[in-house]
Order: C-alpha cells, then sequence, then structure tokens
C-alpha cells in the first residue's frame, strides 16, 4: 500500500483573449481525473486552475474589443470558471492573475531573483509572438512553407513575429544550463511522458540564451518591484501563479499552505514547455524555492490537422459536444481517445464512436444487464458474489493495472484497464446466460458476481466518469457517495453484500446514431 503523499495539481492558467475551448477543456479534464484518482487513494488533493490575464495580448484583445483591459478580464475569466463548473471539474481554487495575492507573489519571486543577481539590465532588439508572448531568435523562426531557420513566422502560429528594442531587465538563464541538467538527471522521472521531457532536454542542451523579464512599452502588467517604468514580463508573471495560490509572498496563514502543498504536479501541454521546464526550474532555483515534483506534458488536440486555437480559427466549444454526449460521454472521450502525451485529431465521427463502443455498447450495455436479470430472477435484490469467482482475478488485474496508468499520468491507459474487467463481466454473463436460467442458486452466483464487478468498476472510473459512477453505484444498491472509497481496499473482492435494492433505470448512455 501507497504512503499518503499530498498533492498538489495544477493546469496551465489560460489566456483570456478567447473563450475556453476544447483544447482548454483537454488540460483541465485530465487534472481533474488525475485529482480525483489521488483522492481515491486517501492523498489529500489540491487542484488548482486558473486565467492568464496580463500581456500584450490581452492588452491587444481588450483595445480591439474597445473595453479597458480589466474589463475585459473581468468578463471573460467568469467563463472559463462557468466551463469547468459544467465539465464536473474538482477545482479547489481559481487563480487569476490580476489578483491581489498573485501581485504579491510575482513581486516576491522577481525580488528574490533580483537579489540573487539573476535580473539585470540590459537592451534588447529582437522579435517577438504575441500569441506565444515569446521571443524568438531568426534560426527558429519558419517560412510559409514550414522551413525552419528560413523566415518571419512564430513556429507556433505561423503569425508575423513583431521586431522591437527597448531597455529591459534581464533573467540571466544561460548561467542555469548545468544546473538544470544536473538536477533533471538526478530526477529522471519528472517530466513525463519521456519523450516529451527528451525535448525539455533537448532545448537545455542547445544553449540557454538571457530572456528578458521586463517590458517598458507596455502598460498592462504587474510592475517591477525595483523599478515600476518596467513591467513584469507575462510568463515571468504566470508561472508564479502556481506559487501564489498556496500564499507564497504573503505572510501569516497562507504561508502555511506553501508548506503544505509545494511542490507541485504541473500538467502543460507541449506548447509551453519551454517556459515551465526551461525557465521556471531555474526561476526557483533562483529564488531559492524547491523545484516541481512532476511536470506531465500533453500533446495537442488537433482538428482538422491543426491545433485548435483562436488564431487557427477552428475553436470547438466544449460545452456544445455535451448537449450530444453528454457531460461524461465529453470527459470520456477525452481522456480515453488519446494516449497522453501524443497529438490526438478530434473529429465528431470519433467522438460518437467512443461513445457507442465503450460506453453505450459496454459500461451501459452490462449495467442494464445486470439491473434485468436481477429484477426478473432474484427480485430485485442483490446477491453475494463468490469468493472463488473467475471474475475476481479480472477485478485484481484491472486495478493492478490501472492504478499504474494512472499514476503514470496515462488516463487512457487506465481506462483501457478498467474497461478490461467490463469486458470479462460481459463474456461471463455470455457465457453463464443467467437471463435464459430458472431463478436459483446458479443465477444468484451469476450475479452477485457480476454485482460486486459492476461495484469495482464504479470506483475505477469514477475519476474519469464521476456523475455516471455515482448512478452505477445507487442502481446497485450502495449507499453514500462513491468518491468517498478508498483504495485499494474498496476494490478487495467481495465486499458487494446480499440484500441490496437494485434498480433498473433508464439507459445510461442511450445509443447515438450518426
Ligand atoms: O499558454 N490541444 O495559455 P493558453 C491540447 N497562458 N491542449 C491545448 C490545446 C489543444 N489544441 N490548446 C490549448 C498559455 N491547450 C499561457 C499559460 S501557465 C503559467 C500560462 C491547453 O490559453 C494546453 O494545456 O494558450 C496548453 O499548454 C494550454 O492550453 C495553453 O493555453
Ligand atoms: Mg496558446
Amino acid at each position: 500500500m501507497q504512503a499518503v503523499s499530498r498533492t498538489y495539481v495544477t493546469t496551465p492558467i489560460y489566456y483570456v483573449n478567447a473563450e475556453p475551448h476544447l483544447g482548454h477543456a483537454y488540460t483541465t479534464i485530465i487534472g481533474d481525473a488525475i485529482t480525483r484518482w489521488s483522492r481515491l487513494n486517501g492523498n489529500p488533493t489540491k487542484f488548482l486552475t486558473g486565467t492568464d490575464e496580463h500581456g500584450l495580448k490581452i492588452q491587444q484583445a481588450a483595445e480591439a474589443a474597445g473595453v479597458t483591459p480589466q474589463a475585459f478580464t473581468d468578463k471573460i475569466a467568469p467563463k472559463f470558471a462557468a466551463a469547468w463548473d459544467k465539465l464536473n471539474i474538482a477545482n479547489d481554487d481559481f487563480i487569476r492573475t490580476t489578483e491581489r495575492r498573485h501581485k504579491d507573489a510575482v513581486a516576491e519571486l522577481l525580488q528574490r531573483c533580483y537579489e540573487a543577481g539573476d535580473i539585470e539590465l540590459d537592451t534588447f532588439a529582437g522579435k517577438y509572438c504575441v500569441a506565444c508572448e515569446e521571443y524568438y531568435s531568426d534560426d527558429e523562426l519558419v517560412s510559409v512553407s514550414g522551413v525552419v531557420g528560413e523566415g518571419e513566422l512564430c513556429p507556433i502560429h505561423q503569425r508575423p513575429v513583431e521586431y522591437f528594442e527597448e531597455e529591459n531587465y534581464f533573467f540571466r538563464l544561460s548561467r542555469f544550463q548545468d544546473l538544470l541538467l544536473d538536477w533533471y538527471a538526478k530526477h529522471p522521472n519528472a517530466m513525463t511522458p519521456e519523450h516529451r521531457g527528451n525535448e525539455a532536454l533537448g532545448l537545455i542542451r542547445s544553449g540557454l540564451r538571457d530572456f528578458s523579464i521586463s517590458r517598458t512599452s507596455l502598460e498592462w502588467g504587474i510592475p517591477l518591484p525595483w523599478d515600476p517604468k518596467h513591467v513584469t514580463y507575462v510568463w515571468f508573471d504566470a508561472l508564479t501563479n502556481y506559487l501564489a495560490a498556496v500564499g507564497f509572498g504573503s505572510s501569516g496563514a497562507d504561508a502555511a499552505e506553501y508548506t503544505d502543498w509545494w511542490p507541485p504536479t504541473h500538467l502543460i501541454g507541449k506548447d509551453i514547455v519551454r517556459q515551465h521546464c526551461v525557465y521556471w526550474p531555474a526561476m526557483l532555483m533562483s529564488a531559492g524555492v524547491e523545484l516541481p515534483k512532476r511536470w506531465a506534458i500533453g500533446g495537442w488536440l488537433l482538428v482538422g490537422g491543426e491545433k485548435i486555437s483562436k488564431t487557427s480559427g477552428n475553436v470547438v466549444n466544449p460545452l456544445d459536444l455535451i448537449d450530444d454526449v453528454g457531460l461524461d460521454g465529453f470527459r470520456y472521450y477525452v481522456l480515453a481517445e488519446t494516449p497522453y502525451g501524443s497529438d490526438g485529431d478530434f473529429t465528431y465521427e470519433g467522438l460518437v464512436g467512443r461513445y457507442n463502443s465503450d460506453l453505450a455498447n459496454n459500461l451501459g450495455n452490462l449495467a442494464a444487464r445486470i439491473a434485468t436479470v436481477v429484477t426478473k430472477k432474484c427480485g430485485g435484490v442483490g446477491t453475494a458474489p463468490d469468493p472463488d469467482s473467475p471474475l475476481a482475478p479480472a477485478a485484481a488485474i484491472a486495478f493492478t493495472n490501472s492504478a499504474a496508468c494512472w499514476d503514470e499520468i496515462q488516463p487512457s491507459r487506465a481506462l483501457e484497464a478498467t474497461w478490461g474487467l467490463i469486458r470479462a463481466t460481459n463474456s461471463h454473463l455470455e457465457q453463464n446466460e443467467p437471463w435464459k436460467a430458472e431463478p436459483g442458486p446458479d443465477v444468484d452466483r451469476v450475479m452477485g458476481d457480476a454485482l460486486e464487478a459492476l461495484r469495482i468498476v464504479a470506483i475505477l472510473c469514477s475519476p474519469a466518469i464521476p456523475e455516471t459512477a455515482q448512478a452505477v453505484w445507487e442502481r446497485i444498491g450502495m449507499t453514500g457517495r462513491v468518491e468517498e472509497q478508498r483504495l485499494p481496499g474498496a476494490v478487495a473482492w467481495g465486499v458487494y453484500p446480499a440484500g441490496n435494492e437494485v434498480t433498473k433505470g433508464g439507459p445510461l448512455f442511450p445509443r447515438i446514431k450518426l
């Protein structure tokens, strides 16, 4: 059994230049499922998300909308909070970078790096992508046909970069190359999956340039504490949210929170590896703050082969998809369809196909079959499982394998392992055909086994599809909340009691015709 460990899970804080889209929902749902899995294991877990509200991109979006940046962000940030509510996201906090607590934390982190001698005044001349809020050198820019090193376009957004020259403060990132490589060598599993971590190591090995951490030509941001003509670079600002939310830079009770929760597990997309896996640990080293426990780096969900983004104009609103496949149908798709770390292609056919095969035909069908047979042959009363049931080892394997995959932050494989138990239980029923048999001890035993397997399935799938898990839990007559179960005890074979009232209810996942 694992020791209880405090877990602090974060998502990126999303830019409020646009409303939440499927790409944002993707990382947030993964973070939510990881959080729920951690809680199921009895680990005190804090889950943070929020919004990134400063910088040129937001300032320009506000100008285009004809309102002040503050009014603009005040309008969009609640839409993220509301979307996460609708997606049943169990975040404990929602941080906005325009909040006082955040500004205090940024000032504290800046001051520490400045006093460590790692922030110095210099002149910046170079190219900047506003969509990324990132500086690029010529050898990183791409041409219209995508050739690296031969163009004027941002490699992520394929948009022209802007040239500017001004006096800036610089963070001396170049000093941290060996320190970072040493640290990652000592923490070989800190970045996952490995192929994404290797990309970050490649960035570090290829040489680190100092980066500008302030602008004088920008107004919308946090002033540097020692030179308020300068506004903090939005990435230095944004990254600090993870510290701010646990009270870093404040005194009193909030500071105790920092000791409780730090260091974090960061979920990020592959687009922001440089900032999170290179800049951020160097900033923390400079400030004398412990480095994150883990970075879980996701791929992109593509629509028509392109990353979903406001900039590409291929935005899919996750809330529209819920109307079609239900909340859990959507969550399940996000978690099950693509191995975390790889890119996935979003198609409506893929969404409905997953729903029909895994939810309607497998889980939904199993729950309906069990309730129907128990109603007809067992008087609607649940029976006890056989201690020597052939399904007992299948349940143990489903638990062991799904636990290993959740721990590796591979939800798709964790669900595959759980679905192994669903398939084994459906096959067990098909072999025994209790629906054809006379009521009696044979039927009771087969149904007790199936009910017990379904109880275990409800627990194991609860991080992914919490509402469905609870519905299944109640239909098989279990009381309380499925999320209050604790692993591994709760999935031990033989817990399901005889005598529960089993109810049928409507189909959990009615089949959808394309
Ligand atoms: O980068 N597929 O914010 P952002 C998968 N504010 N994930 C996607 C995605 C897609 N098509 N599109 C976005 C920022 N994401 C900064 C972060 S953190 C201190 C500051 C997810 O609104 C993915 O997690 O551009 C990606 O890293 C993040 O949203 C970027 O969101
Ligand atoms: Mg982005």
